[in-house]
């Protein structure tokens, strides 16, 4: 297959993960036969400080000129601590799911075996979650009407949903449910907000399309409480915007660590595929950001293209890096030392030589293994 993959890195330590999913995304081209070609453009501070803008023209014409695109992070604080900036980086990533009309977030939060003691929560509590929220993306309070009064007193931030919106991403949550474990629950408010009432509507009547659904409904002060008490029961979780950010930041505690949490956004036209994870600046250029949430992130790209058994590869070598602690300090207390890239570098390996099992695991913290 040929794939043209637009790479906005970004700010941060958005970079320095992607690098390692385009290694293993060249490492699967390899194996299998394909031809990516890879595209880079830049987006957020990085962009205002080039450009003064978060998102390029170019930047944006390279995206939709392209079959997929690959995102790194955005955020700078020296935006974050000035609340009367005029542009944001955030602005950039804002725009580009509307513009591109991303309006499917998924975020898969899985429980691994290996790392259920780097939860805070007990293993008991984790072990076998296995959840994927379907996050709305370009609607609700993110993009609804703005206003500041103007004596800068009073401000507001609309909450706006339609039928429409509503409707696209239920079917994608209902049929992801028929793939997985026939559970839908719809996070929300009803109990006090119109918006809230309207999801609740329009689901339960998509909801008569797949009979074989189970769908259920929690307010999401109980559903962020239940996320904690007894994760295990969810399967699909659908929401809005704001509450699916929330709720999926909350979830990826599950995991461990936030940096193993990977994303797809999608439309009609085009999919951006990339971690959950902020820029963390005070780790850029450290060698300490874990990159898997990005290279979990790429294997959902392929997942995209219908490019199952690469995906499954990259996933079967991020598990094996798990289990053999190849990990940065985020997750690892055996070893020292293992940076971001020899994460990637594993990983890529691992693609390269799939079978042979054979190598010097046990060396590998003292870089005498032949893998890294
Ligand atoms: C996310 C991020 C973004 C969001 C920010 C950076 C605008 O937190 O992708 O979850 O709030 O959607
Ligand atoms: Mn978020």
């Amino acid at each position: 297959m040929k794939l043209n993959i637009a790479v906005l890195p970004g700010d941060g330590i958005g970079p320095e993960v992607t690098k390692q999913s385009i290694k293993v995304l060249k490492a699967i081209a390899q194996e299998f036969d394909h031809t990516f070609r890879f595209k880079e453009a830049p987006v957020g501070a990085i962009a205002i400080d080039k450009t003064g803008e978060s998102l390029p023209e170019k930047t944006l014409d390279l995206c939709k000129s392209t079959d997929a695109i690959l995102f790194g992070a955005i955020g700078d604080p020296k935006y974050d601590n000035n609340p009367s900036a005029k542009v944001r980086p955030e602005q950039g990533l804002l725009k580009l799911r509307k513009e591109l009309g991303l309006f499917a977030n998924i975020r898969p939060v899985k429980a691994y075996n290996n790392l259920l003691s780097k939860s805070p929560l007990k293993r008991e509590i984790i072990k076998g979650t296995d959840i994927s929220i379907y996050r709305e993306l370009t609607g609700g309070i993110y993009f609804g009407k703005k206003e500041l009064s103007e004596d800068k007193n009073t401000a507001s931030d609309l909450c706006e949903y339609s039928r429409f919106e509503i409707e696209r991403i239920t079917h994608l949550a209902f049929k992801a449910a028929r793939t997985r474990k026939n559970k839908v629950t719809l996070v929300d408010k009803a109990n006090v907000l119109e918006s809230s009432r309207l999801w609740r509507r329009v689901v339960t009547e998509v909801s008569k399309n797949y009979t074989d659904v189970k769908l259920d409904f929690l307010f999401v002060d109980n559903a962020a409480m239940q996320m904690i008490l007894n994760p295990k029961q969810f399967d699909v979780i659908l929401t809005e915007n704001m509450f699916g950010d929330i709720i999926s930041d909350e979830a990826s505690v599950i995991g461990g660590s936030i940096g193993l949490l990977a994303s797809a956004s999608v439309g009609e036209k085009y999919a951006m595929f990339e971690p959950i994870h902020g820029s963390y600046p005070q780790a850029t250029n450290l060698g300490i950001a874990n990159p898997i949430a990005s290279i979990l992130s790429a294997a959902m790209l392929l997942d995209h293209f219908e490019l199952f058994e690469e995906a499954e590869l990259i996933r079967e070598g991020v598990e094996i890096s798990l289990k053999l602690n190849i990990t940065t300090p985020d997750l690892n207390t055996k070893y020292d030392h293992i940076s971001t890239s020899k994460v990637g570098d594993f990983i890529e390996d691992f693609i390269n030589n799939p079978k042979d099992t054979t190598m010097n695991f046990s060396n590998i913290h003292i870089g005498q293994s032949t893998i890294i």
